[in-house]
């Protein structure tokens, strides 16, 4: 390639931050622009600059060698399909495609077709049919989450712990106007139990490389309690998946994703993230998603050694035929976030100034999200605010590390879990 490349980056938060700072890693790449961005990725790195403006118009003017799209929205939305018509190369995937995590009915149905192993689930169309299905389910024997179809911001989805909160959760998502999820089908599906692994593949529509697994923990305060949140930090390990799971997870989970959508004339190019639950060498699908993961990703990336942007570039033109799975570093890593006080709910202490004392030698690298720039320095807007990443030979040297580095960085009301990567 005899020019440097232009990569354009949709999102803004710690997700495309890691991405950025990968991305700009490759000597490949001349800039990448990330809309909107925020404004703590682009101070660490020339090569990083955040734009604002009408995706389409943007890229009409950068005229991007590829763009990367981070969040599932807008590919829901058919940004990728609109990207591609006018003659972009796109790393994400198209509407068809991002029905695998928009729609859970869709994914719901489409893996009992596939064989895909799945909790078992049924489908209901009507809160009447809803509350008969519910009547007859065994609870106690086999648990039930209740879903709704449709993107809810992760609120669409209870794991009840018995049946009456299971009736109300029903009333709440399919008569309670008041309510912020509303549906109008919902899955009852069985409680699976074991580890809870994000799996991810990069995908060219017809093939696939694996990409790494990543835990995270959802609920917002230690030892899991709390509500559950977009992520409050991530920790990947050496022993899980056993090898034998991830061989099962390429064949039966991915490469059957990839011949199912093909079939449906949906090829999936981008990258896919499978939601598991891991029971030893039992493994099952709890959902898919069309796109990294965050807080996954901040902690991901750092073990990748192999430069993505040839990986992504291949992918996006639709042949990863002579690329090789990218080359992890036999080190574990673990991402801490730092919310702001009072996520996840709406009424957050914002503004706040953030102070981060500059260390030396340090094996960490700081991704920022929910922040923004005031006289100099940076404030908290958002509810997921940063997160540190650090690496280790041990898990247990790595939190060290990212612990050790959190304590340099402080504003007001500041909160994180003590025990990310502690399991
Ligand atoms: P989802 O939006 O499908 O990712 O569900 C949100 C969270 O609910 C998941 O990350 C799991 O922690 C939990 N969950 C969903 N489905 C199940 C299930 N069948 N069994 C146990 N936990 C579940
Ligand atoms: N951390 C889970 C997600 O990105 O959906």
């Amino acid at each position: 390639m005899s020019e440097r490349l232009t990569v354009l980056l949709l999102g803004s938060g710690g997700r495309e931050h890691a991405l950025a700072w990968k991305m700009a890693q490759s000597p490949l790449v001349e800039k990448i622009h990330v809309l909107p961005g925020n404004p703590g990725m682009a101070t660490q790195d020339g090569r990083i600059v955040c734009v604002s403006g009408n995706i389409d118009r943007i890229a009409q003017e950068l005229e991007p060698d590829l763009v990367v799209i981070g969040p599932e929205k807008p590919m829901a939305e058919g940004v990728v399909d609109r990207l591609e018509a006018s003659g972009f190369t796109v790393l994400g995937a198209s509407q068809a495609a991002a029905q695998l995590e928009s729609s859970k009915i869709f994914s719901k149905e489409f893996m009992q077709a596939e064989g895909i192993p799945t909790a078992h689930a049924v489908i209901c169309n009507s809160y009447d049919a809803a509350v008969a299905a519910l009547k007859t389910w065994d609870v106690e024997d086999k648990g039930v989450v209740i879903k709704a179809d449709g993107l809810a911001a992760g609120k669409g989805v209870v794991v009840t712990k018995d049946r009456a909160e299971a009736g109300q959760t029903l009333h709440a998502f399919m008569v309670d106007a008041g309510h912020p999820v509303k549906a109008e089908r919902v899955l009852l599906e069985e409680t699976l139990h074991g580890r809870e692994v994000s799996a991810f593949a990069l995908c060219d529509g017809e093939r696939h490389l694996p990409f790494g697994y990543i835990c995270d923990h959802k609920r917002v305060f230690d030892g899991n309690k709390g509500p559950n949140t977009g992520g409050m930090g991530a920790f990947s390990s050496k022993d899980w998946p056993s090898p034998a799971a991830r061989a099962f997870i390429d064949e039966k989970i991915f490469a059957a994703t990839l011949r199912g959508m093909q079939k449906r004339g949906a090829p999936f190019k981008g990258i896919l993230f499978a939601g598991l639950m891991v029971d030893g060498d039992d493994v099952n699908v709890i959902e898919f998603n069309v796109r990294l993961g965050d807080p996954e990703t901040q902690a991901l990336l750092p073990l990748i050694e192999s430069d993505i942007v040839p990986l992504f570039l291949a992918a996006a033109k639709g042949d990863l035929s002579n690329c090789a799975a990218p080359k992890i570093a036999d080190e574990t890593s673990v991402h801490i976030v730092m919310t702001s006080a009072g996520y996840p709910a709406k009424d957050m202490k914002l503004g706040e100034t953030i102070t981060i004392s500059p260390v030396t030698n340090d094996n960490t690298q700081v991704f920022f999200a929910g922040v923004a720039a005031r006289d100099g320095a940076f404030v908290n807007s958002g509810g997921r605010v940063l997160g540190v990443t650090a690496k280790g030979k041990t898990l247990e040297a790595a939190r060290r590390q990212a612990y050790a580095r959190i304590k340099n960085i402080s504003f007001n009301g500041a909160h994180w879990r003590r025990d990310i990567g502690g399991r």
